[in-house]
């Protein structure tokens, strides 16, 4: 945060809470934040400034959620700390909340990570620096000491290091920036990094290399910059006009204060001073060959306008955030189809419109395969979607896991389309895999629910899913509106092919219907709770699917096991006779997916097989089937409405995301933060 006009720190500590509590859901074993000391702000600041050693910004962390640090921080700073004699005309704050990758949650490990005594360099950091250990060996060996286990102190020490020998050689006028791109120079991994230093009061240096970060822009008076590019040299002077600037790596903590934001790119480094913007572009060539702490690029950047609204990332009237955004499918799954579907007109004819993908449609369908590439629950919707992919495309369709293709460095070629499907476009893993494939040729296509996101800016063409944004960490209204944007991948692709006319019609017509029988399969809450109490004490749930559903049961068990904390396995119906037949007695519950569609006898063959070993039996099936899959066996029956086969699977998923929802209220746990897991995994 950058402030130009009087604000008390109550105010500055504030902001910086509400929007650690906006990205909590990215993580959240710990939590960090710094804010300036009182006088700090008086101090002059000017690039000469490296000897006014001015006070120690104060520095809290903790381990645990955000409110134990917000409790702990308001019971350390005194009132008179907090009040408005001690405003601030310019303040720099910086905050962080911690899903833990080196180092146990502890606060010693919590960010700000910090130079040593008197916090002369702070960083938080999001990603991971993968030759950490050799910096921390180098900078041991110079005389520092290491107090946490994180890969992220070699960061500020490192910065201290740099400074103090731009003066040790008499470089008094080494400036912020300079000191971070020297860092910066000598980094390997992923990250997003936001520096504070107590030589440079009232300055704020952000970057980043493979790990997301915005920079929002609120203006608060009129006669503001408005959409207008920053550059370097001209730092926008803190008289021009009075403003907040925040630093962010999701979109989430900024919506509230601007919509005006800048998507930093890859190598940029930000730099806040006295109110003002200007950024460089790291060149790491450049540094390695040139002079240390010479003067990088600058670059001209316009401002975007987000396209989210505040109400989004509220849970308005549900408990539970997971909950919302299991209800809200009906209007979600409406939104990924907006403008996309097209039906009747002049020419009655049924078609679909990806404007993302116009100019690519015909390499698409040449392509020798189509790869499609995830994790998680984005691996399973591209399951899900592969059946009417490879019917109506005529491609040869296959699956990658993204960690899973990098450790075989599996083939992809020149002729290879390749999809990369992902919630936040931020995974880590995923982004690799991205990076791997336009190393190698491949025309890139990108699935995601986030604009500006890295995937979907180092993507050749793609598909926005537009579910709106998702919070709950178990993936629900995303995955569903995943596979119909793939169904309506699978339908443009096959667009120009006559004998498979009446399919695809039959498809446009099923997405239609979809969001009637989604909020009708939505009635079902009740009897998922119902289910969820019976199931409360189990140890494990197996989930049985096959065709068009063995994602549901994959998809099934894993909210099952992420948030509800049961163990849950989901099998291929087809492999039930290779292993898992030995597990079933009459105490294991298993939930049988037996909708109709081309697989259904082999599902009732299956079913009979559970039958004759007393399975204890849950089974999903199309409304007025209960007696064609029960056969005489006593059975629960969870009947869902019957749609397009290829489509069912967003309809029998919905049940099972209900099943874990409850469960997990029920077993009392977190919903909407499961234990160990985060929203987007941004580290390998
Ligand atoms: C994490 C999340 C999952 C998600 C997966 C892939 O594991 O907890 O819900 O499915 O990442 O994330 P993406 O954003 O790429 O879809």
């Amino acid at each position: 945060l950058n402030y130009n006009v009087n604000k008390e720190r109550r105010y500055i500590l504030q902001v910086l809470f509400n929007g650690l509590r906006r990205l909590e859901y990215r993580g959240y074993d710990s939590a960090g934040v710094s804010i300036d000391s009182s006088s700090s702000d008086n101090s002059s600041s000017s690039s000469s400034q490296n000897y006014i050693f001015s006070p120690p910004p104060l520095v809290f962390r903790r381990e645990g959620n955000i409110e134990s640090l917000v409790k702990s921080v308001y019971q350390e700073v005194s009132e008179t700390d907090l009040n408005l004699e001690e405003s601030f005309s310019i303040h720099a704050g910086i905050a962080h909340t911690r899903w833990a990758t080196h180092g146990e949650p502890a606060p010693r490990n919590s960010h700000p990570q910090s130079s040593g005594d008197g916090n002369e360099f702070l960083v938080v950091h999001n990603g991971v620096i993968t030759n950490y250990e050799v910096l921390k060996e180098t900078l041991v060996r110079h005389g520092f000491t290491f107090e946490s286990e994180t890969d992220t102190e070699v960061i500020p020490k490192l910065a201290k290091f740099v400074f103090d020998k731009a003066n040790e050689e008499d470089d008094q006028t080494v400036t912020f920036s300079q000191v971070v791109l020297e860092v910066m120079r000598h980094l390997e991994g992923a990250y997003a990094l936001i520096f504070k230093s107590r030589h440079y009061p009232n300055e704020l240096i952000a970057c980043k290399r493979g790990s997301p970060l915005l920079l929002g822009v609120k203006e608060l008076m009129e006669g503001g910059s408005n959409g207008s590019a920053f550059h370097d040299e001209k730092f926008l002077s803190k008289n021009d006009f009075p403003k907040e600037l925040f630093l962010s790596s999701d979109a989430n903590a900024l919506v509230e204060h601007t919509k005006k934001v800048l998507v930093i790119e890859d190598g940029e480094v930000v730099h806040l001073k006295d109110g003002g913007v200007s950024i460089l572009k790291f060149d790491n060539d450049k540094g390695k060959h040139g002079r240390s702490l010479s003067r990088p690029a600058s670059v001209q950047r316009a401002l975007s306008v987000l396209e989210m609204e505040v109400e989004q990332i509220n849970k308005g009237n549900y408990e539970h955030y997971m909950q919302k955004e299991i209800h809200e499918q009906p209007e979600s799954l409406k939104t990924t189809m907006r403008g996309r579907l097209i039906r009747g007109g002049s020419c009655k004819a049924k078609t679909v419109l990806l404007g993302g993908l116009k100019d690519h449609l015909k390499t698409i369908r040449r392509s020798r395969r189509i790869v499609f590439i995830g994790c998680g629950t984005s691996y399973n919707a591209a399951l899900a979607a592969r059946p009417i992919l490879e019917e109506l495309s005529g491609v040869p369709v296959t699956m990658e896991i993204a960690s899973d293709l990098l450790d075989r460095q599996g083939p992809i070629y020149r002729e290879d389309t390749a999809v990369f499907v992902s919630q936040s476009g931020e995974t880590a893993d995923t982004l690799l895999a991205l990076e791997y494939a336009l190393e190698n040729g491949a025309l890139c296509v990108g699935i995601t629910n986030t604009v500006g996101s890295a995937i979907a800016r180092h993507t050749h063409c793609g598909i926005h899913i537009n579910a709106g944004c998702e919070i709950g960490v178990a993936s629900t209204k995303a995955y569903t509106s995943q596979i119909v944007v793939m169904a309506m991948l699978a339908l443009a692709i096959g667009g120009d092919t006559i004998s498979n006319q009446a399919r695809r019609e039959a498809v446009i017509d099923g997405l239609f219907d979809l969001p009637n029988n989604v909020r009708e399969v939505l009635k079902l809450d009740q009897e998922m709770k119902d289910l969820a109490k019976l199931l409360v004490a189990e140890q494990s749930l197996l989930v049985f699917g096959r065709g068009y559903n063995y994602a549901t049961a994959l998809e099934g068990a894993l909210k099952v096991k992420e948030v509800a904390l049961m163990h849950s396995e989901g099998i291929l119906a087809g492999e039930m006779k290779h292993g898992p037949l030995a597990l079933v007695d009459e105490n294991l519950p298993i939930v049988v997916i037996a909708t109709r569609d081309a697989c259904f006898s082999k599902q009732q063959s299956v079913i009979q097989q559970l039958h004759a070993r007393k399975g204890r039996l849950i089974v999903m099936c199309s409304k007025g089937d209960a007696n064609a899959v029960c056969l005489g066996g006593s059975c629960r029956i969870i009947e869902v409405p019957q749609v397009e086969d290829c489509l069912q699977p967003v309809v029998n998923i919905i049940p099972l995301q209900l099943l874990a929802y409850h469960l997990t209220v029920l077993r009392g746990f977190n919903v909407d933060q499961p234990r160990n897991l985060a929203k987007s995994v941004t580290t390998q």
